[in-house]
């Protein structure tokens, strides 16, 4: 009797990129993966999708990978993984670092148990003298100078978390040590905090659940963090391991953050933020201001303005002001979509000026680090304004034809949300070809 193997997705022939899971585009896929579950970014895109865009584009180890919008690092792990060299560029600084030590190569991984649980040990000690479950509010007055510099921190931990988790903050914050197990030891810190706060993933941004999270063991959440860490990190110690670098930077000067060596990209594979006033900042907040990446209200205000999309603090300012096309290519390009903007939606508009601005000066800057023949592919979702559709993918499309990229081809990927007529699409490109 002969076996009917069913068919999987590379049997079909080319990776398909339309009509796709939610799971095969989005955070979902991520959720049980080795070190991709290690801290939830909600609008990052599955694994499964940037493996797919290898293959599509059939990469090997003879290229060179740039995915200029980070995150938490979903393409250059997995490129990582496959042996294909890769870069990325992020502009927030806490998940700059969550894809820097997720990107690493561990050695010592015995050892890494054992410097783990010695400072699982030195926290539970330490913890002996917070009265957490009986007078945390004393302790939180004793030690003000240790609560994280958030907007209301109450409202993000109930008394006795932010008291434990004070106490951690002052533990780690205490070591002069530095190297790959401290970045591991602050990074299973970071990935806690959300898990023990109020705030919960119902929504793609956090929201604060009704019913605050009462007091919990924060030393045991946080040994669990550490035991996936290393079961994780055994999992993938046979992959192959390529060379992986993940720069701090703007992907407006793309030319300027990577070094000379990295300017000859074969493949771009990326997702920029969407034109939906998300706020990267705001949704990190907590993990920004617990271990020291930002100092102040008007840093994340100037972050936040520096990024694509940002809408919080003072980059609401900027949008108040005004903004205005920055040449005839975008201007040409929107006119048709502002003009369906009312009156009273000026910051909207903007706003969406401002997006399209800026990525106009990073497909620029694309076109400056691309090697000829470069195949680039952007997941981007579309947006409502005022009820205005507006085409992401298509803007996108044409605002990097602009700059000698051809259009491939636009595969709107799934639904998003319930609201009709938004989607994912991912929109892919080649450069020179014509
Ligand atoms: C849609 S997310 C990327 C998610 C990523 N694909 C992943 O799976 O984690 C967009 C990212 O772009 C970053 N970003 C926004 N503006 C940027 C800029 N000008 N330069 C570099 N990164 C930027 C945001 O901080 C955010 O992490």
């Amino acid at each position: 009797m002969s076996v009917v193997r069913q068919q999987t997705l590379f049997d079909l022939g080319e990776p398909s990129f339309t009509n796709r899971t939610a799971k095969a585009v989005t955070f979902r896929g991520k959720l049980s993966l080795p070190i991709h579950r290690w801290y939830r970014l909600t609008p990052s895109f599955s694994p499964r999708l940037a493996d797919d865009i290898a293959d599509y584009f059939a990469l090997t180890n003879r290229d060179l990978v740039l995915d200029p919008f980070s995150g938490v690092g979903t393409v250059p792990l997995c490129m990582k993984h496959r042996g294909i060299p890769a870069c990325s560029v992020e502009i927030n600084p806490y998940l700059h670092f969550v894809a820097t030590v997720k990107t690493r190569t561990y050695a010592d991984l015995s050892g890494l148990e054992r410097y783990l649980s010695d400072f699982l040990a030195e926290y539970r000690a330490a913890l002996q003298a917070v009265p957490y479950q009986t007078r945390p509010d004393r302790y939180l007055l004793e030690e003000a100078a240790y609560i994280p510099k958030i907007n209301f921190p109450e409202r993000w931990w109930s008394s006795g978390n932010l008291a434990q988790l004070v106490c951690l903050r002052k533990l780690l914050l205490s070591r002069t040590a530095d190297g790959p197990f401290f970045d591991l030891l602050r990074l299973g810190a970071l990935a806690i905090l959300v898990p023990v706060s109020n705030a919960k993933h119902n929504h793609v941004s956090l929201t604060f659940a009704e019913s605050p999270l009462p007091t919990v063991d924060v030393a045991q959440v946080l040994a669990e963090q550490f035991a996936n860490m290393t079961v994780d990190l055994r999992a993938v110690a046979d992959k192959p391991q390529s060379d992986v670098t993940v720069f701090r930077g703007n992907s407006k000067e793309l030319s300027r953050v990577l070094p000379r060596s990295y300017r000859r990209v074969t493949a771009v594979i990326t997702s920029p933020p969407y034109p939906n006033r998300f706020s990267y900042a705001r949704e990190t907040r907590p993990h920004l201001f617990y271990l020291n990446f930002i100092e102040s209200a008007s840093a994340v205000g100037q972050l936040e303005t520096d990024a694509i999309g940002g809408t919080w603090g003072k980059a609401t300012s900027v949008l108040t002001a005004g903004v205005e096309p920055k040449n005839d290519v975008v201007k040409k390009l929107l006119t048709p979509h502002l003009k369906a903007i009312p009156e009273k939606g000026q910051l909207m508009a903007a706003y969406v000026v401002k997006y399209f601005n800026d990525l106009y000066d990073h497909a620029e800057e694309v076109a400056k680090v691309c090697a000829p023949k470069c195949r680039l592919a952007y997941v981007i979702g579309n947006s409502k304004f005022f009820n205005n559709p507006l085409p992401s993918d298509e803007l996108l499309a044409a605002v990097f034809e602009h700059f000698g990229f051809t259009l491939d081809r636009i595969d709107r990927m799934r639904k998003r949300q319930s609201k009709s007529g938004l989607h994912e699409a991912v929109v892919f490109l080649q450069r020179g070809l014509s």
